[in-house]
């Protein structure tokens, strides 16, 4: 009888087990996200790590190489890619023997048995933005060839990847259609060799594309086009029918490839997403939207019309950052499928199905006390406070307030608190963080409009203040024996 029951429970194993693989994870097919730290409390990386396992993520972009977020991967199968930031490339670019440190320093060291499983590394990120006056023009390719050559020389050169982030300005159109596509001619020499390299080394072309940018940077595109739900435009250029701008874009990219002589390199999305607050097209229902076309067209794998094939892509961005630089636009500050205390901000299927449903949250955060940083409601002269706000806006962020953003509503009461409170989270609320010259006063009670559109957050224990943390847990947990103790006597 005994025999018997094992034998049905080795039979259960089995197909438990050919269950598990059938289901199981194909690495093309895993969604990927983009992980920044543009923030003044970041959460622990190892909550991080555990948050991207329970949502089944599989696939990760970082934008350096913080010792700190790679051994939160440690023992973990989540494929990582890092990145070299813009302002090493001159360095590394110079002197093989840079790249050589780098790489060992950087790379090989996460490389143990239980180690981080690093794929690719980014040297540069969106380098030759127009932004930047072409002051990485000369050092990125170098750099790009001197970590390859150091990846060889330690026998990482066939398993890591070596690429460059690239923004999608860095091609253009002459026709306003895909065809028309070339890379952009103050840089084309350098694109031409990049490109080159990455034929050679079969490495992906890595490309940022956003819709969202393309209808926040021109009120006369037509919205629906940003989407990938509405053919209410289509653009019909060499017998292809375009009908989102997301394609359109790829395939510019794809004939900037052919015409530069090298139309067979892979084309891998380094960042897509739509942000939720800072600007009156950033909002949740527009990402929702966004992020469901995409990814129903990404889990369909039927790539754009000269790409029809799966790709592999990184949404953008993981977590909100409160100090990213608005130089852009403020939503910069928004991108994060979780805000920044990891709560899911919206449903959404990552696995591209339509079973849109809230992913699951960062476990085990722990917020600062309940309390916010308010105007003091005996404050009459308001003129008075304008100065304050302005303070507090310079070093506190109030990406929110802006018109069409999610405190939009408040009142000039409510926005001088709402600033004063982002100020004062963000300094850990310190009493002195919320003097104010005496305009300004803590309170307990939640200050945020009960319409629930607009949230005064209460900042959170970043990674960094854990050991803090854990020591009052500590000593919690010895007042609460003491008591105990005591009871029992
Ligand atoms: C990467 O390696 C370089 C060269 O050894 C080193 O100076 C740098 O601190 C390392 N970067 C990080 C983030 O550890
Ligand atoms: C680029 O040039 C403009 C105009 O000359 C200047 O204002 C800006 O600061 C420069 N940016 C960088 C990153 O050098
Ligand atoms: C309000 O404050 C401004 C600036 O501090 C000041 O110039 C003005 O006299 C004040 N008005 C009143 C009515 O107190
Ligand atoms: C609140 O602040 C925002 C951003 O500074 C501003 O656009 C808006 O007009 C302010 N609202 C009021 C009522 O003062």
């Amino acid at each position: 009888m005994a025999r018997v029951k094992f034998i049905i429970c080795a039979f259960c194993m089995i197909l438990v087990m050919a269950d598990c693989q059938q289901h199981g994870p194909e690495t093309i097919q895993d969604i990927g996200v983009n992980w920044g730290l543009l923030s003044t409390n970041p959460i622990d990386p190892r909550i991080v790590v555990n948050m991207l396992k329970d949502n089944a993520i599989k696939k990760v972009k970082i934008f350096d190489t913080d010792p700190w977020i790679l051994s939160a991967f440690s023992g973990t199968d989540i494929e990582v890619m890092v990145g070299i930031p813009n302002d090493q490339l001159t360095k590394i670019s110079g002197d093989i023997d840079e790249a050589e440190d780098w790489v060992k320093n950087n790379v090989s060291k996460h490389l143990h048995d239980g180690g981080v499983n690093i794929r690719y590394v980014s040297v540069g990120n969106e380098a030759f933005l127009k932004a930047y006056n072409g002051s990485f023009l000369k050092t990125t390719f170098p750099a790009m060839e001197n970590i390859q050559k150091a990846l060889n020389s330690a026998g990482l050169g066939g398993k890591i990847k070596v690429t460059s982030a690239l923004n999608a300005d860095v091609y253009d159109t002459s026709t306003d259609k895909p065809s028309g596509g070339h890379f952009r001619k103050d840089i084309y020499d350098v694109m031409k060799q990049i490109v080159k390299f990455l034929d050679e080394n079969n490495s992906p072309f890595l490309v940022n594309i956003y819709p969202f940018l393309s209808l926040y940077q021109n009120d006369d595109f037509p919205k629906d086009y940003a989407f990938f739900d509405s053919p209410s435009r289509t653009i019909t250029d060499d017998n292809n029918q375009y009908t989102n701008v997301f394609d359109a874009n790829l395939d510019t990219l794809v004939w900037a490839l052919k015409k530069a002589g090298h139309p067979k390199v892979s084309i891998m999305i380094g960042e897509i997403g739509w942000p939720t607050d800072g600007n009156k097209h950033a909002n949740k229902n527009n990402a929702k939207r966004f992020y469901s076309g995409f990814l129903k067209k990404w889990a369909s794998k039927k790539g754009s019309p000269l790409r029809p094939e799966p790709m592999i892509a990184y949404l953008f961005s993981l977590l909100d950052e409160n100090t990213k630089s608005v130089a852009p636009g403020n939503f910069e500050r928004h991108w994060g499928i979780f805000s920044y205390d990891g709560k899911p901000k919206f449903p959404i299927d990552l696995s591209g199905k339509d079973h849109d449903k809230m992913l699951v949250g960062a476990k085990g955060i722990r917020y600062l006390e309940q309390q916010w940083c308010v105007l003091d409601k005996d404050i009459k002269n308001m003129s008075s406070v304008v100065p304050a706000v302005s303070y507090a806006c310079s070093l506190g962020d109030c990406t929110s307030l802006g018109p069409g953003c999610s405190c939009a509503d408040l009142s000039a009461v409510g926005n001088a608190s709402y600033a004063f409170n982002q100020f004062f989270q963000n300094n850990e609320q310190s009493v002195e963080a919320c003097k104010f010259d005496g305009l300004a006063t803590i309170v307990k009670k939640d200050p945020s409009p009960s319409n629930g559109n607009c949230v005064f957050p209460i900042q959170i224990y970043s990674g960094g203040t854990m050991l803090r943390g854990g020591a009052y847990m500590v000593k919690g947990l010895l007042i609460g024996f003491v008591l105990i103790f005591i009871t029992f006597i």
